[in-house]
């Protein structure tokens, strides 16, 4: 039978907003509205996590899910609207109830990142605009490559060829215990770095690779840190079949910044990698730090991808 509305400009739905924390609240419905490593959460959905839901007579329509820091903010992980849906003010409308969500929580801000990557990322600027958010900014770089090329590369970059085994000064030592006294010196970088004091080393130490993970020192002290852990889902496909370190993770001290001492730290740590689990195995790291932008993109052309990251941030 020929369908009743083929050919048809159908307009066949009135859109229900809700708020979908807790179980009970329906989460469960829209796993296939954000991202497969997200999607769990929906069905219980608890603090810090919140979402907005959009039905249609019942189904799901599209949904923005974020978090709420612990500090000032809101942060935006995901925003889809089904297929059938788009194009119809739907994303922005999502945004602003998900935007005075955030507010009843709390926050002053909220952020959104998107990046080279994200199919829909016209539609997802247009979304923002409409709903009053900033246009966004680039601001970081995310890089995935072989371990073996990169310690090459890095190996390559001026200045630091001569600093990557310069023990009379520094050392990169491989992830071990840290003693009191390394502790001790984790907690005055951390102060000087403005790195959020509910941070802890801990959580880090709980997942990390200490083969590629690197305590930096000088004279003894520590005055730096890498760390490496496995990669839960890999951003990438056809590469399945290697090992994956993400390293999300690396400080050093404000007095022996622009030394060019944390790019040998890199280099140390990727060598580590390539010997252990062989030169094809893929490195993936995020950054925002100028000086490693920079070097992001001179390792682009050995790297597999360096997507650019662009970020919008809303006062409320
Ligand atoms: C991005 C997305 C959420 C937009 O949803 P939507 O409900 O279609 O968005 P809206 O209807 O609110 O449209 C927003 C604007 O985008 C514009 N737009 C829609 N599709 C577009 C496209 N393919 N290219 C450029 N602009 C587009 C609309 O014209 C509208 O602009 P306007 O306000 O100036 O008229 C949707 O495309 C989607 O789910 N994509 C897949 C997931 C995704 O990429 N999410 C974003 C990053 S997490």
């Amino acid at each position: 039978m020929e369908h009743p509305f083929r050919g048809r400009k159908v307009r066949p739905f009135t859109i229900e907003i809700a708020a979908l924390v807790g179980a009970g609240a329906g989460g469960g419905a829209f796993a296939d509205l954000t991202f497969p490593a997200l999607s769990p959460r929906l069905a219980d959905l608890a603090a810090p996590w919140f979402a907005i839901g959009a039905f249609s007579y019942g189904a799901p329509a599209g949904l923005a899910l974020g978090w709420r820091s612990p500090s000032d903010f809101a942060q935006l992980m995901s925003i889809m609207v089904a297929p059938s849906f788009r194009g119809q003010g739907l994303a922005a409308r999502l945004l602003g109830e998900w935007e005075k969500a955030a507010a009843r929580l709390g926050a002053t801000r909220v952020c959104a990142c998107h990046s080279t990557r994200t199919k829909q990322g016209a539609a997802f600027e247009a979304a923002l605009a409409r709903a009053g958010w900033p246009a966004p900014q680039l601001h970081g770089l995310h890089l995935i490559g072989e371990a073996g090329a990169l310690a090459e590369a890095v190996a390559q970059w001026p200045g630091v060829r001569g600093r990557l085994t310069d023990s009379q000064i520094s050392t990169f030592d491989t992830w071990t215990t840290l003693t009191a006294v390394d502790r001790a010196a984790i907690e005055r970088l951390k102060a000087e770095s403005g790195i959020r004091p509910d941070i802890a080393i801990q959580q880090y130490e709980a997942a990390l690779d200490p083969v590629c993970s690197v305590i930096v020192r000088r004279r003894g002290e520590v005055v730096g840190w890498i760390f490496a852990e496995p990669v839960r889902q890999l951003p990438i496909r056809g590469y399945d079949d290697r090992v994956a370190r993400f390293y999300p993770v690396a400080y050093i001290a404000k007095s022996v910044q622009h030394t060019g001492i944390m790019i040998a730290g890199f280099w140390h740590a990727y060598s580590r990698q390539a010997a252990a689990y062989g030169c094809g195995s893929l490195v993936v790291y995020r950054t925002s730090t100028p000086g490693f932008m920079q070097l992001t993109r001179r390792l682009a052309p050995i790297a597999i991808r360096v997507d650019e990251i662009f970020e919008s941030i809303k006062k409320l």
